[in-house]
């Protein structure tokens, strides 16, 4: 077995070698000023990363809490989800399983959310809340968010929630131009930090609603996070090792720049897409593709799981379809840190698997 696995799967993903060590850092007192001057730092960093002036949370759990958090603090009336595979549907069942009012619209998988769609649900005027996934990381689809934005300009009372827990830090995303009143991620994708981290900004829709709310709990009470926020303090002992890592993983990021690293993710995804095409097909309508992982049908009825162990012994690892798509599909994410060159030496390694020459 190779010593170190590099992994394209849709998360956790490579972590910078720096950022890891920042991991092992002595602790410090989760109180006091220090702490309140690295909290503050990183909801900084995250703020610009998010493109927003909104109040950022940092949640020590991963995106999952934030999103029942999200339904919990924001969902007064009813909710309703956009459905595109199995994280958009977890936000619908958190939303029932909370015992909130709420309906889905669901496209089958592999297909994308229509902005049409959304606006003659809300027409109905039933729905205070929706909920999207930015990008579905079950099938590789990208839901246009910027045609489903420009809907919800028409319905400002609707709180706009959207999960870009494979998108952020990999795909176009500005949280203020869009309206988006709670973006929620966790940090081990395309952010490139290890799980077990979450952040998401709030706007005051969302925190005026959290004030009011009933049987929202504590760990995850957004109007009690934010008070305690301004302060450069969180109301539980969060991860502090993860806020280390956080401060400089966010450092590179903002030093590449948002627009070269969304510009690295479209480039390998473009590549992994076109050697797709050739030897199997695309999962996912080409027109709503994601950047950050592709989804790719196993049209040559090739044994998937033999090729992920066969990549594995390489030092290479690739995710299998996800759940009913097991075998009949697989993933190749291409996200955080890797580069083209990475993903190229990937794709020959699939090829000399496969038995394609190049
Ligand atoms: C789009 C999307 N939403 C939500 C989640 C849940 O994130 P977590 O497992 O970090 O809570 C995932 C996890 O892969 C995801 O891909």
């Amino acid at each position: 077995m190779p010593s170190h696995v590099k992994l394209f799967i849709p998360g956790p993903t490579e972590v910078r070698a720096d950022v890891l060590a920042e991991m092992a850092r002595p602790l410090i007192s989760h109180r006091g000023a220090e702490m309140a001057a690295l909290h503050r730092g990183v909801t900084e960093q995250a703020a610009a990363i998010m493109f927003t002036s909104h109040p950022v949370l940092l949640s020590t759990s991963s995106a999952t809490g934030l999103m029942e958090g999200g339904i919990r603090n924001a969902v007064e009336r009813r909710v309703l989800s956009l459905v595109c595979g199995a994280f958009s549907e977890r936000w619908h069942r958190i939303a029932l399983d909370c015992g909130k009012e709420a309906d889905a619209v669901s496209v089958p998988w592999g297909q994308a959310i229509r902005p049409e769609e959304v606006d003659a649900r809300l027409a109905s005027g039933k729905y205070d809340a929706l909920t999207v996934a930015h990008n579905e990381t079950s099938t590789g689809v990208a839901n246009p968010l910027a045609g489903i934005a420009q809907v919800m300009k028409k319905y400002p009372d609707v709180a706009f929630m959207v999960d870009t827990v494979s998108s952020l830090g990999g795909m176009p995303l500005k949280v203020d131009e869009m309206g988006i009143d709670l973006c929620l991620a966790s940090v081990q994708k395309a952010l490139a930090l290890p799980p077990g981290f979450s952040i998401a900004s709030v706007s005051p829709k969302i925190i005026d609603r959290s004030r009011r709310a009933k049987g929202k709990g504590f760990y995850f009470d957004f109007a009690r996070m934010v008070d305690k926020a301004a302060q450069g303090q969180s109301i539980i002992t969060p991860s502090v090792s993860h806020m280390f890592a956080m401060r400089k993983q966010f450092e590179h990021i903002l030093a590449e720049g948002m627009e070269r690293r969304w510009a690295r993710h479209a480039q390998m995804a473009r590549l992994t897409r076109a050697w797709a095409k050739e030897r199997f097909a695309l999962f996912a309508d080409e027109a709503h593709a994601s950047d950050t992982l592709t989804c790719i049908s196993n049209t040559r009825g090739a044994g998937i799981s033999e090729l992920i162990a066969a990549l594995r012994s390489e030092g290479m690892l690739i995710g299998n379809g996800y759940g009913d798509l097991k075998e009949k599909a697989f993933r190749i994410a291409h996200l955080g840190e890797l580069t083209p060159t990475d993903v190229g030496e990937l794709l020959a390694a699939i090829d000399r698997h496969l038995g394609v020459s190049r």
